[in-house]
């Protein structure tokens, strides 16, 4: 027996399809509650599709030359980094951000740029009226030559006039507000934006065109859309920021063609982004010298170490249950050595209330930054400061161990680059003596850095 019709059921946020109506399974085991699924008819066939590679036969790998000049650097140091050196011809890059957090900003910069180096750009903006775009670019100071602005949601449309145009970088703002006619489902939907990015990559990797895609970013934090559009592309890059605070950060959390560990730092400012290449320096311009609760920790992103400022407060709790604020570093973590310290080090902390966060709105997220956690609590309970010019670094397991970290020459280094004298380091992590940037002291226990920074006899 056949079906009756074609229709599918799917669910909007994570892309499960059913032939029945109803709600997601997956969403409901993944925590999200009841979440209806959506009937889309079937996509028509259309033929088979081109084939994405230039080469249709099986080819010895060793034969395969790569092409000289297949990366452009766009000219954005921080962006070029995050990409991996440059934006490489026929990729499709997806920009994810919360909206107001400065994607279209960033797109129009990077359409500039591209527009002196790989000229023409093609800009489709499906969420702006040409003038908006246009008060943007003033804003900005741009009066590129190679930029070509249309205000375009029909995908079907921009793809027939790509041959007269014949961009060498495409930006579709966004992928959520452009459509393919001949699906019946509304832009935005699973279908529409899983073909919509389909039939960009097919025309990317056809043509040649650099293709960037700005995607929203739901509630939850995730790319609105199918997964599957992650899944396509050849880079997925987040920029986040805290609202409140000038500073953004690109990062890449899939890239094909680089490392996914790199960042790009940027400050947003009255005309635009600007690139900040000393990041570390952001991030401690309004530091307090010689402050309790107080501690500069590095952590490493990438290839690129950074300084960062921890801070911690603990008052009395003044009654019921004392309070545990985190910002900007994991909870359960700071929990995990709030406890270690309270147990391994003795100092009392079940009737404090503690809050930590990282000064400037930044984000700790690597166990180097452990041991500046347990110091900056224990620095705030004491009442006493950890000097200015110490760098601490260390994880820190649950019998108050100090563990070894990654990449501990380059850290120092960047801080000596920054004016630090001294830092206290994991022991097992100097059993080689090289020629240290920085008079280091290794600690292998929380104890032992109490010690040594905090003054004998901390409890
Ligand atoms: P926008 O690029 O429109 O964000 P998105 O595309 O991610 O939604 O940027 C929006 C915010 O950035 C807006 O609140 C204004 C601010 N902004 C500046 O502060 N300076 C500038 O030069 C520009 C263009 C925007
Ligand atoms: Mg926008």
């Amino acid at each position: 027996m056949t079906p009756r019709s074609a229709s599918v059921y799917r669910c909007q946020q994570c892309g499960f399809a059913s032939p029945k109506a109803g709600t997601c399974p997956d969403c409901l085991r993944a925590g999200a509650g009841y979440v209806q699924l959506v009937e889309e008819r079937a996509v028509p066939a259309r033929g088979p599709r081109r084939p994405v590679a230039t080469q249709d036969r099986p080819r010895p790998l060793k034969d395969i030359a790569l092409e000289r000049g297949d990366r452009t650097p766009t000219g954005i140091g921080e962006l070029d980094r995050v990409l991996g050196g440059g934006v490489v011809r026929g990729s499709l890059v997806l920009i994810g951000g919360d909206p107001g957090i400065g994607k279209s900003t960033l797109l129009l910069q990077v359409a500039r740029a591209l527009a002196r180096s790989a000229p023409p750009v093609l800009y489709v903006s499906a969420e702006e009226s040409a003038a908006q775009v246009k008060m943007r670019a003033d804003r900005l100071g741009i009066a590129a030559d190679g930029l070509l602005l249309w205000t375009e949601t029909d995908l079907a449309a921009v793809q027939a006039h790509l041959d007269d145009v014949k961009p060498r970088a495409l930006i579709v703002d966004s992928i959520q507000t452009v459509y393919l006619p001949d699906l019946e489902s509304a832009p935005g939907s699973v279908t529409q934006v899983r073909e919509c990015g389909a039939r960009l990559m097919t025309l990317a990797k056809g043509l040649g065109i650099a293709t960037f895609l700005v995607g929203h970013v739901t509630k939850e934090g995730a790319l609105a859309g199918p997964r599957v559009l992650e899944h396509l592309v050849d880079t997925v890059l987040y920029f986040e920021g805290e609202g409140h605070h000038a500073y953004r950060v690109l990062r890449a959390v899939k890239n094909r063609f680089g490392s996914t560990n790199e960042i790009g730092v940027f400050e947003m400012g009255e005309h635009g982004l600007t690139e900040v290449t000393n990041p570390s320096e952001f991030f401690l311009a309004e530091r307090p010298r010689d402050a309790a609760g107080s501690v500069i920790v590095s952590s490493l992103e990438g290839t690129r170490p950074l300084l960062v400022e921890l801070q911690a407060l603990v008052a009395r709790a003044s009654f019921g249950t004392p309070r545990r604020t985190v910002l900007g570093a994991d909870y359960n973590r700071v929990c995990v050595l709030l406890a270690v310290l309270e147990k391994r080090a003795g100092v009392p902390l079940a009737s404090q209330d503690v809050f930590v966060s990282v000064a400037g709105g930044g984000r700790v997220t690597e166990p180097a930054a452990d041991l500046g956690i347990v110091l900056a609590a224990a620095s705030s309970y004491m009442d006493r400061p950890v000097a200015g010019d110490v760098l601490v670094l260390g994880e820190v397991g649950l019998t108050g161990e100090v563990r070894a970290v990654a990449g501990l020459e380059l850290r120092l280094r960047e801080a000596a680059a920054l004016g630090f004298r001294r830092a206290v380091v994991p022991a097992s992590n100097i059993t080689e003596r090289g020629k240290l940037p920085l008079e280091v002291r290794g600690v292998a226990t929380v104890n032992e850095a109490l010690d040594a920074l905090l003054g004998a006899g901390h409890d």
